[in-house]
């Protein structure tokens, strides 16, 4: 028995295109018994391999314009960062290779003059990021060629969380029963915030008495009673940062011209009116009322169908919480507030958004001189998307043989001059994404300009 065995491992170091990385750590190994196959079958495997190869090789070496393999996402930087470098990510592929600049706020960053600035491989480095100089919406510019392609636009923000200006605060005193708030009132910061309070030197827990919003900071006490005499400190952590900041103590007393009778609900904390929701994303609804006796809360939908399953109530109602947010979810709710005294609504509507999604992109067009082209391309978003197109990283309006409407560009009688990179842009009001693709024009041959003459 004859046995064959093949063993072809390909790695390509730091590589560039996607389909190097589908190459990188391929293992193929054959083994094929003569016994069983027939040679016909051999040289069929061979021949496919060499396609393989050869396709491989075309496709990284063959001339085309720049395309992205990684474009620029969006930074949160945190300001007391140890690392004091932000890296933007861009990286393109292209024969000949691509030339690299970066946008900031729509013009050129200089990399010559900053010497914080460097563009390694395509990605924009900034050392010791400043937040009055390098906040913004960056951009990398690709050209060869061929022609220019632009990047999405990716923010850059700096998290941080600065300190309590306030030392002290005056003396809360309140009735026994009644109900109560203490303002946080969360210090100069920028990135997300999570509050929390401390009482006496120990956590202050949260019940259907005692709640925390989580957009203001405020401690909400339903009715106060004796126990909760003390110093109230409020808790702010930049979820970003991971700092932390204490506010002033807030000494509550008890005042002594007697108790506060039973009285009705009443909405303190309130979701706002409208809550625009993107898709798939979570949203938390908060809901917390003051009275006596300790109002208990529900949710409803105004509309009567049933709130989603997939729904949590958290801290004893005060947070209603809906995951993988769709389009069936948008809709009027309702927070209910109820004692023995009475009940109280708050209500606010959700919205369903998404931002746009490719349903057709643009492909790669090589057309014949005075041929026609014709590119569509279709993106499905909530509101609808709105569509431009750019030519070369310039906008490109209707003009003579071109016609652009919404997602579709046709341009007649193509000349030489129509060649280059085009990026098809599908935008709402929040976000926008790029289809890139590139037009090249056959021109006539040098045959027959030989020919002509
Ligand atoms: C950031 O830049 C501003 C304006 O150029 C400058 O006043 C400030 O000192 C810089 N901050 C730091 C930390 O370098
Ligand atoms: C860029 O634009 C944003 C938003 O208008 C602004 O806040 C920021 O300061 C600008 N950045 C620079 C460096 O001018
Ligand atoms: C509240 O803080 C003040 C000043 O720090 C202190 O004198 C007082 O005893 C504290 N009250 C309680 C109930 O811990
Ligand atoms: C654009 O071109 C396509 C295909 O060539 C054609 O069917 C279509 O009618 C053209 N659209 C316009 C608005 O001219
Ligand atoms: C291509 O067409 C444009 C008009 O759309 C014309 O200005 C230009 O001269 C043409 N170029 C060539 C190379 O024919």
């Amino acid at each position: 028995m004859l046995l064959v065995k093949i063993n072809c491992q390909c790695e390509i170091g730091e590589s560039v295109s996607p389909l190097r990385y589908n190459l990188q750590r391929i293992s193929l190994q054959w083994e094929i018994s003569f016994k069983k196959l027939t040679k016909s079958v051999v040289y069929y495997y061979f021949f496919v391999l060499i396609l393989l190869l050869l396709f491989s090789f075309c496709n990284d070496y063959a001339l085309h314009g720049p395309v992205f393999i990684q474009e620029p996402g969006h930074v949160m930087f945190p300001l007391n960062s140890e690392e004091k470098k932000v890296k933007l990510n861009c990286e393109v592929k292209g024969n000949p290779k691509p030339h690299i600049r970066w946008k900031l706020n729509g013009t050129d960053v200089d990399i010559g003059v900053d010497f914080r600035y460097s563009v390694v491989e395509g990605s924009l480095l900034i050392n010791n990021p400043n937040k009055t100089q390098d906040t913004g919406t960056y951009q990398c510019i690709a050209t060869n060629s061929f022609g220019t392609i632009v990047s999405r636009e990716a923010k850059l923000q700096f998290a941080y969380l600065e300190n309590f200006k306030t030392r002290t605060r005056s003396t809360v005193s309140v009735r026994q029963g009644q109900g109560m708030v203490l303002l946080c009132g969360p210090p100069a910061h920028s990135g997300e915030l999570s509050y929390a309070w401390i009482f006496n030197e120990y956590p202050s827990y949260q019940d259907n008495r005692r709640f925390v919003s989580q957009e203001t900071g405020n401690l909400y006490i339903a009715k106060v009673e004796k126990s909760d005499v003390g110093n109230y400190t409020c808790v702010v952590t930049n979820t970003v940062t991971n700092h932390k900041v204490l506010g002033p103590p807030t000494p509550l007393i008890l005042r002594n011209d007697g108790v506060m009778g039973e009285y009705e609900p009443k909405i303190e904390v309130h979701f706002p009116e409208t809550v625009p929701t993107a898709k798939g994303t979570t949203v938390k609804l908060e809901c917390f009322a003051l009275g006596n006796p300790v109002p208990t809360i529900i949710w409803r939908r105004a509309d009567g169908k049933p709130i989603a399953r997939k729904a949590r109530r958290h801290k004893s109602n005060g947070i209603l919480e809906i995951p993988n947010f769709q389009q069936e979810d948008a809709g009027l709710y309702e927070c209910v507030a109820e004692n023995s005294r009475g009940k109280n609504v708050a209500r606010g509507q959700l919205t369903f958004y998404a931002q746009p999604n490719w349903i057709q992109k643009i492909n790669d067009i090589h057309v014949a001189i005075e041929e026609n082209v014709f590119w569509e391309c279709k993106a499905n978003g909530r509101p609808k998307p709105t569509y431009r197109w750019l030519k070369n990283g310039e906008p490109l309006l209707t003009r003579d043989r071109i016609l652009i409407e919404q997602g579709t560009l046709n341009i007649t009688i193509v000349n030489l001059s129509d060649a280059g990179m085009y990026q098809c842009v599908a935008e709402n009001k929040h976000g926008v994404i790029f289809s890139n693709a590139e037009l090249s024009v056959i021109g006539e041959s040098l045959y027959w300009k030989e020919k002509k003459k």
